[in-house]
């Protein structure tokens, strides 16, 4: 999208940009029925992360609550939701927090799609149990007419070559020379710090995992939403795929990040990590340091072990 398109406060729909700056509640209150044909989102994980209040679970599934049956309001009849989703701890124990909000979908009419799992290699050691490393995108649609273009999102196939050696197909491809459908697990880095992407904001979506959603259940010119925009993520996959799109946050600092991420997009200066590239692997890029997988106590106090320390908690 070009840069000639501003960057709006306020929702209309003759806009293309609008990044409101305060409450998702009060900007769903401005948006027509059914005008919306994604809804993608990570909301707040009630966490205690420093931009939100920890608050009981069951108030919690409330007050998504509220916020999903205006997310349904605001769909297309052919559109979807994706609600990305990690989980709730409380004293040590996990609550899936994918789980708990299925029927909150699904007594408002939704049909769930997919369950993807989002995998990634970084996040908070635990010693208690296993350390987390994925989260999930709840898929649902509106209808069984729902929009999904595959081939945009298509990936390598593991043998792209292969062809059939006897039968009819003799000698032809026998697999899409388009590439395989992506599948439900994704394996994708988060936005931690050494990754391009990363802000001050706590947890960012990386782009390329908004990028694939946008381009397989949008077309363009659609309006994507973002009720918990944060850094902007989704409005910048949205318009880097000529998308419309619209988001909420109550941060001024990062509206501001927001404001700021979505203006270097347009002017084709922010630079992000490109969908579809190889996880790196230091075995495979050559790299012979080995390091041991078992971290013998009486080791933890040696300096170069020190910061890795300050990574370990027990959440
Ligand atoms: C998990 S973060 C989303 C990060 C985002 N996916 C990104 O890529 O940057 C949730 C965001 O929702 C914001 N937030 C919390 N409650 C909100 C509300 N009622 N309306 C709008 N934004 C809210 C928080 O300040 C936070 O930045």
């Amino acid at each position: 999208m070009s840069s000639l398109y501003t960057i709006s406060s306020s929702f209309s729909t003759s806009e293309h940009i609008v990044v409101y700056p305060g409450d998702c509640l009060d900007l769903l209150k401005s948006i027509p029925d059914r005008s919306m044909q994604l809804v993608v989102t990570s909301p707040p994980y009630n966490l205690g992360k420093e931009y939100e209040k920890k608050l009981k679970l069951e108030t919690y599934l409330e007050q998504q609550a509220v916020v999903i049956e205006q997310c349904v309001r605001v769909l297309s009849t052919r559109g979807s939701i994706c609600w990305q989703v990690g989980n709730y701890v409380d004293r040590g124990a996990i609550v899936p927090l994918d789980a708990v909000l299925y029927p909150v979908f699904t007594k408002l009419g939704l049909r769930m799609r997919n369950r993807i799992i989002w995998h990634f290699e970084h996040g908070l050691h635990c010693s208690n149990r296993f350390s987390g490393r994925y989260e999930t995108i709840m898929w649902f649609t509106k209808s069984d007419d729902h929009i999904f273009n595959l081939d945009p999102v298509r990936v390598p196939q593991k043998y792209p070559g292969k062809k059939y050696f006897k039968g009819p197909h003799a000698g032809e491809y026998s697999s899409n020379p388009l590439g395989k459908n992506p599948g439900d697990i994704w394996i994708i880095p988060n936005v931690k710090s050494n990754h391009v992407e990363k802000t001050e904001h706590p947890c960012q979506f990386p782009v390329e995992l908004i990028e694939r959603l946008v381009l397989s259940m949008t077309n363009e010119g659609d309006w994507v939403l973002d009720p918990f925009l944060g850094t902007g993520t989704s409005i910048i996959a949205a318009v880097r795929h000529q998308r419309r799109a619209a988001g909420a946050e109550t941060v001024s600092k990062y509206v501001d990040l927001a404001r700021s991420r979505i203006e270097q997009e347009l002017a084709g200066t922010l630079r992000t990590r490109p969908m579809n590239r190889p996880v790196y692997d230091p075995k495979a890029a050559g790299n012979s340091l080995t390091i041991s997988p078992w971290i013998p106590k009486v080791n933890m106090e040696q300096p170069i072990l020190l910061e890795k320390k300050k990574e370990y908690a027990a959440e």
